[in-house]
């Protein structure tokens, strides 16, 4: 094991009707305002909102509404919604949603209280905030962890840039599966398949010992693969849906990440073509595993083999990276850039352009340069 130290903010809420419990223990020592954060407008249909701001008038507080976070989070949209806290004097957010607006509004908190704008003070000095108006996360879809860490993904659409920006992590989080049974099925597909990508892209970091991390996130990956295939048949099973829901958190809490050296380089290549195209989290990475890990597989066999199987039961490195390229077909999940939907033509000069700006993750079982990013990138078309 690598040195770490590991300490954790968020209090969790897991189960139905876990808003009001939470609720009553977390709310009474917060000020009165409380920023009710959402995104398109889903939790207004579902009744979400409904609940959450008859529990929060009940519980004494003045609500601010702020409203149509996007999917992928926009630096301005986190500039508006500090500029609306400041000017309200808001005591607290109330992020209700899926990873965009748990993200958005982790900046959100800590921007409201820094003089300086903090993309040039994370981006420009590498200073991080120490402090933000304290949040609570509200998940109504799960897959991406958002709710248990202090790391959100923000994209500065001038720069042509998604990555991270480190803000406030939730003091407590709701994990009401009931939340989630509105959330269309390609959506629970693709966070699901989120939280996959987190748990392989701890595992194939380079620390190759045999750590407790690598197991716990071998049993992440069977259980998230075991409950989306539950959800193949039933798209409205519960308990599967309630499973996935704890797999995505602890896949980013930190737990598997303990001792060891993380891999991530999917999740780069990723978030910029995010930041050139706005396609969805989860399907960007389906599209993009299976190519890099055909790429890589030969530099860590034995841990490909391992993964092949304990999580496909399959026999060979190879033959994993098959099956895993065959369960996104069969979740029908994208496994070409042309099946995602994106703002601009996917072409190679988008793609070169993806290439030469995402990060080079160091600790990947071997380093890529910028022409074998293109190269996988090309592969995906
Ligand atoms: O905007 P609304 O109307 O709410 O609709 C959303 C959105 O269209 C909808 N939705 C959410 N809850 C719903 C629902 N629809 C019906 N019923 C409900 N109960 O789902 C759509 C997608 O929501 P979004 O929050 O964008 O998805 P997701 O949770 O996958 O979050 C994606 C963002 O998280 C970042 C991604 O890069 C992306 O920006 N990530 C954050 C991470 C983190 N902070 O730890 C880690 C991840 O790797 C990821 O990068
Ligand atoms: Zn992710």
């Amino acid at each position: 094991m690598n040195k770490f130290t590991f300490s954790y903010p968020t209090g969790v809420y897991f189960g139905e009707g876990s808003a009001m419990q939470a609720f009553g223990a977390e709310l009474g020592e917060v000020g009165e305002t409380v920023m009710l954060a959402y995104g398109g407008g889903s939790v207004k249909k579902n009744g979400v909102y409904d609940e959450m701001k008859a529990l929060l008038t009940q519980a004494g507080k003045k609500v601010v509404d702020f409203s149509g976070i996007m999917s992928n989070p926009t630096y301005t949209k986190v500039q508006e919604g500090a500029a609306l806290a400041r000017e309200r004097g808001v005591d607290f957010i109330l992020a209700v949603g899926g990873g965009s607006v748990i993200d958005c509004c982790k900046v959100i908190s800590a921007q409201a209280v820094l003089d300086e704008d903090i993309w040039n003070m994370e981006y420009g000095k590498g200073k991080f905030p120490t402090a933000g108006i304290p949040m609570g996360a509200v998940v109504t879809a799960s897959g991406t962890g958002a709710e248990m860490n202090a790391g959100a993904v923000i994209t500065y659409e001038e720069k042509k840039w998604k990555g991270p920006v480190f803000g406030t992590a939730a003091s407590f989080a709701v994990l009401d599966p009931a939340y989630t049974m509105s959330v269309p099925p390609m959506q629970v597909l693709s966070g699901a398949f989120d939280t996959l990508s987190h748990a392989m892209e701890t595992y194939f970091g380079t620390s190759d010992e045999d750590n407790v991390s690598d197991d716990v996130a071998l049993a992440i990956m069977r259980n998230t693969v075991v409950n989306m295939r539950h959800l193949l048949k039933n798209i409205n099973d519960k308990q599967a849906r309630s499973n996935l829901m704890w797999d995505s958190a602890m896949a980013e809490n930190g737990i598997l990440k303990c001792g060891r050296l993380t891999d991530f380089q999917a999740h780069q290549i990723e978030h910029q073509l995010g930041a050139y195209t706005d396609c969805n989290h989860g399907q960007g990475l389906a599209v993009i595993h299976p190519v890099y890990y055909r790429h890589i597989v030969k530099d860590a066999p034995e841990k490909f083999t391992r993964f092949a199987k304990e999580v496909f039961r399959v026999d060979s490195a190879e033959a994993g990276v098959d099956a895993l390229e065959d369960f996104i077909r069969e979740c029908g999940l994208p496994t070409k850039m042309s099946q995602l939907k994106s703002t601009v033509e996917i072409t190679p000069e988008v793609l070169r352009q993806v290439a030469d700006t995402c990060n080079i993750i160091k600790c990947n079982p071997r380093e890529l340069d910028r022409e074998e990013i293109y190269q996988i990138l090309m592969e995906c078309m």
